[in-house]
């Protein structure tokens, strides 16, 4: 058998602090989504996430609910475990940095590279974050003399430490930034970087004696060692760097190292320092993803805007979340978190694309067929156009996952949804079932669509994999979902020609704005803004589907009458005539046409837009228009009144 290519790929391991939030839970689900992808694509992946468990602050937040720092992390522990359950994280292993197995490497790691030199005493002067667990120079803090990254207050600390020789790697380390230009993604990243270590890189105090919560320094035990020096170690921890050379050399160095931006320094900078003390490759890749933002700020408790993931997946489920957070946000860039945005993505994504598709199909068969397929035959057996088109998308999505665009290969793949639902129109399988003659071409169709949403089954299942899977068995398809892997759907054709399909269950519920709570509400409307800006921002042209695109109504008009609407310079009321109504509507266009050149006028106009009051005149429509620059020009048309444009 062929050997499978390894993958290892890990999140950040995270602090106890006492409940993780949606934020936290993006990372991993990112994570667990390529994770997910390259088993798909038959790689041997391991996928590592953890807790980072040591360090001042936790001594302190123990101490203060008077218990010791072990109990105090094993209860919050317990429950990052919970919800990486729950979300459907799929780990290949839980790292504590408490744990006895990681505790023997940090040590060994420490006394391997103090042997070499690299690690020496010395007394450190400095200013300290305790809840960032991060040192700073004068010049680094902020405009208020605070820390950087949190903006809290830093104290002055003076100390016996241990110091490991940074400066000796800073130019390697530049260096092989420089020369590997996928090692820091994405590229704003990787410019941070390279100006970071240009400013110089002074030793890293790796050690404190003014607190015992980390892991002693096997040399001189009245002394602990930095938590960042411990916590970055854990990456080679479970994959056996002290205890299973077969396994560490499969899988180090690791494939991704994925985490937030504002911790990307201490990955691609100290990591790689102490993996060249160490004389180990570094990793293929550090990725610094944006961050969840609600109502434009980082969710932090502090901020008092952490949304709970547990009540979210409660409410909605664990899928739904996933394909929010995956289709929703570009990986760099920060996003916008909404219960808004949420739930109109539920409703028209999850609801309406996919589960009418899914409902339609397996309706259809059971109505039309008794629940079973027929060999699609004749030559619109394979209908060559969806054919081509899902497996173009399995290609574009392929090439997007490699390339880390979560985002845009879920669009192809709701893109092909769309295309399916067209299919389903195009074909009017309710026709064809009156028609005893076309019984084969009803066959072929209920064949093709099944076949699609087999397809669409398998590249949605690493962003909801629960979904995927509901999908595949009510389909009927007799391989066990948990062995499905991509090169079954490379070629199109795999759906059984006389498979007995299941009976369709509702995959996702749609949710009523309106039985939104009112506190909800109010929550609501002060994240409109922030989200309607960065939606603005983010996506000018949203993609819709044809279904949504036929809801708007089109009409050839003539213009029966126009008037300037009065104290206006750019208003004009007209009266049109639709064909078998005439109605008023106001149109901005009084710079551009004086009410004569209008008159007897055929234009494009909506004719389903609701209502609206401008300037005290009920405006019952919208004639179309085409502009450029200055330049406004109405599209006339040269066809009947009443014409349909589609
Ligand atoms: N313990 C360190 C990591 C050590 S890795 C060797 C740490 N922990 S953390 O719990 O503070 O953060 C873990 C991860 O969660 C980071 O990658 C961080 O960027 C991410 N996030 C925390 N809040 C977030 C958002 N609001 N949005 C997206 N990610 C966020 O740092």
């Amino acid at each position: 058998m062929e050997k499978k290519k390894p993958f290892y790929i890990t999140t950040p391991i995270y602090y106890p602090s006492a409940k993780l939030h949606i934020g936290h839970a993006y990372c991993t689900t990112i994570a667990d989504a390529i994770a997910r992808f390259k088993r798909l694509a038959g790689y041997d992946v391991f996928f590592l996430t953890g807790s980072d468990e040591h360090g001042q602050k936790i001594q302190q937040t123990a101490e203060a609910a008077g218990v010791t720092p072990i109990e105090y992390v094993d209860g919050i522990v317990a429950g990052f475990q919970n919800l990486w359950k729950e979300l459907h994280i799929s780990n290949d292993d839980f790292i504590r940095t408490t744990e006895e197995r990681h505790q023997r490497v940090v040590q060994e790691v420490f006394r391997r590279i103090y042997e070499k030199g690299d690690i020496y005493k010395g007394s450190y002067k400095g200013l300290y974050c305790t809840p960032c667990e991060s040192y700073w120079t004068e010049h680094q803090l902020d405009e208020n003399g605070c820390c950087p990254d949190c903006h809290r207050p830093v104290q002055e600390v003076s100390e016996e430490a241990y110091f490991f020789k940074m400066s000796k790697y800073a130019d390697k380390v530049l260096e092989y930034i420089e020369a590997n230009p996928d090692f820091i993604q994405p590229v704003s990243r990787r410019n941070e970087m390279i100006n970071f270590i240009k400013q110089g890189l002074e030793d890293l105090c790796i050690s404190r004696t003014s607190f015992d919560w980390g892991i002693p320094v096997p040399i001189d035990t009245k002394h602990v060692i930095y938590v960042w020096f411990d916590a970055l170690t854990n990456y080679i921890t479970p994959i056996g760097f002290l205890d299973d050379k077969e396994k560490f050399d499969k899988y180090w160095p690791a494939d991704l190292h994925l985490v937030g931006k504002e911790i990307v320094r201490f990955h691609s900078i100290i990591w790689p320092c102490i993996l060249m003390a160490l004389e180990l490759p570094l990793p293929k890749m550090i990725y610094g993803h944006g961050w969840l933002i609600v109502g434009g700020d980082k969710m932090s408790k502090s901020k008092g805007n952490v949304v709970d993931p547990l009540a979210l997946i409660e409410e909605f489920s664990a899928d739904a979340i996933r394909y929010f957070l995956l289709r929703e946000i570009n990986l760099g860039q920060d996003g916008n978190f909404s219960r808004d945005a949420l739930i109109t993505r539920i409703n028209s994504d999850l609801a309406n694309d996919l589960g009418n598709l899914l409902h339609r199909t397996l309706n259809m068969i059971g109505k039309f067929q008794q629940g079973s397929l027929i060999p699609p035959q004749g030559e619109s057996g394979i209908d060559a156009s969806l054919k081509a088109d899902a497996m173009e998308t399995v290609k574009a999505y392929g090439e997007e996952m490699e390339a880390m665009q979560l985002s845009s290969a879920i669009k192809k793949v709701w893109a092909f949804v769309s295309r399916a639902n067209k299919y389903i129109d195009e074909t009017a399988p309710w026709v064809l079932a009156k028609d005893a003659g076309r019984k084969q071409e009803l066959a072929n169709t209920m064949y093709n669509l099944v076949e699609s949403l087999r397809i669409i089954s398998v590249l949605i299942s690493p962003y909801m994999p629960v979904t995927a899977e509901r999908i595949w068995k009510q389909l009927g398809l007799p391989k066990e979902f948990s062995g499905v892997q991509l090169s079954d759907i490379q070629e199109w054709g795999g759906t059984p020609g006389d498979l007995k399909v299941g009976v369709p269950e509702q995959l996702f519920p749609r949710i009523e704005l309106e039985k939104e709570e009112a506190p909800a509400r109010q929550q609501k409307a002060a994240g409109k803004k922030e989200k309607a800006k960065a939606d603005a921002k983010k996506e000018e042209h949203p993609e819709i589907t044809m279904e949504e695109f036929s809801k708007i109504h089109l009409r050839v008009v003539k213009v029966l009458a126009a008037e300037p609407v009065p104290k206006t310079e750019k208003l004009l009321k007209l009266t049109v005539d639709l064909g078998d109504e005439e109605r008023e509507i106001v149109s901005g266009i009084a710079r551009h046409y004086t009410p004569e050149e209008l008159i007897g006028k055929n234009v494009v106009m909506v004719i389903n837009l609701k209502s609206a009051k401008i300037r005290g005149i009920v405006s019952h429509g919208m004639v179309l228009a085409a502009s450029h620059g200055d330049d406004m020009k109405l599209l006339d048309v040269d066809m009947p009144v009443g014409s349909q444009v589609r």
